[in-house]
């Protein structure tokens, strides 16, 4: 099995790029964002509990997501991989991961980051809140502090996978075809 991860901050463009991927190399996209928006759509205790914080731009707790991760890997079957959207976002996640992919004889193949500034997170966030009407999305402090939660949790991960040698980035500012296409060259040399 091939463990692969698409890094970047909120609007980077990882679900939007994440279907293709999941198509041509045959891998189960898990997004845990999604996850636990489905959650909350179903009105379940997790659901619940995760709601409040989510609408302020906070990360869940490490064990929530773990969770859902290792469920998922457990029960899904007939796919090349898996391609984790959204997870790991703190240290304390990537070495969980290590550890679950550890117990499984298996390893993380490689992490895709996704990079684009600051500016234009706000810009493709806003644009997607007249679309999809995402609830963390309505707000601009509540992106404000998800781009911050980014920056303070989420971004020392890279100095973190850098030492593995299994991290590589592309630039996500571009058209959508320009950007899988940087994406997929970089999965084929995988
Ligand atoms: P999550 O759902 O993961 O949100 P996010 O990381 O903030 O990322 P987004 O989904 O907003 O962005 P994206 O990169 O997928 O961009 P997209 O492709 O949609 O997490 C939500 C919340 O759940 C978190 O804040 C946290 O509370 C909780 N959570 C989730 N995982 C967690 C974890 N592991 N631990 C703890 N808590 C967790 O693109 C954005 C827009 O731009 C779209 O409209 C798209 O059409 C457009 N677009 C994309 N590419 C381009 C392009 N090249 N040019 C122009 N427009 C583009
Ligand atoms: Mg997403």
């Amino acid at each position: 099995m091939k463990y692969f991860i698409l890094f970047g901050p909120p609007g980077a463009g990882k679900g939007t790029q994440a279907s293709a991927m999941v198509e041509k190399y045959r891998l189960c996209h898990i997004s845990t964002g999604e996850l636990l928006r489905s959650e909350i759509a179903a009105g379940t205790e997790l659901g619940q509990q995760a709601k409040a914080l989510i609408e302020a731009g906070c990360l869940v707790p490490d064990e929530v997501v773990e969770g859902m991760i290792e469920a998922k890997f457990d029960s899904v079957k007939d796919v090349d991989g898996f391609l984790l959207d959204g997870f790991p976002r703190t240290i304390a996640q990537a070495e969980a991961l290590d550890a679950m992919l550890k117990r499984r004889s298996e390893a993380v193949t490689g992490v895709v980051s996704i990079m684009i500034p600051d500016e234009m997170i706000m810009e493709r966030i806003k644009h997607r809140a007249t679309i999809e009407g995402r609830a963390d999305d309505a707000r601009e402090e509540v992106v404000a502090n998800r781009i911050r939660t980014y920056h303070e949790k989420t971004e020392p991960l890279i100095a973190f996978y850098r030492q593995t040698d299994r991290y590589h980035e592309v630039d996500g500012v571009g058209t959508i075809d320009e950007v899988r296409e940087r994406i997929f060259t970089l999965m084929d040399a995988f």
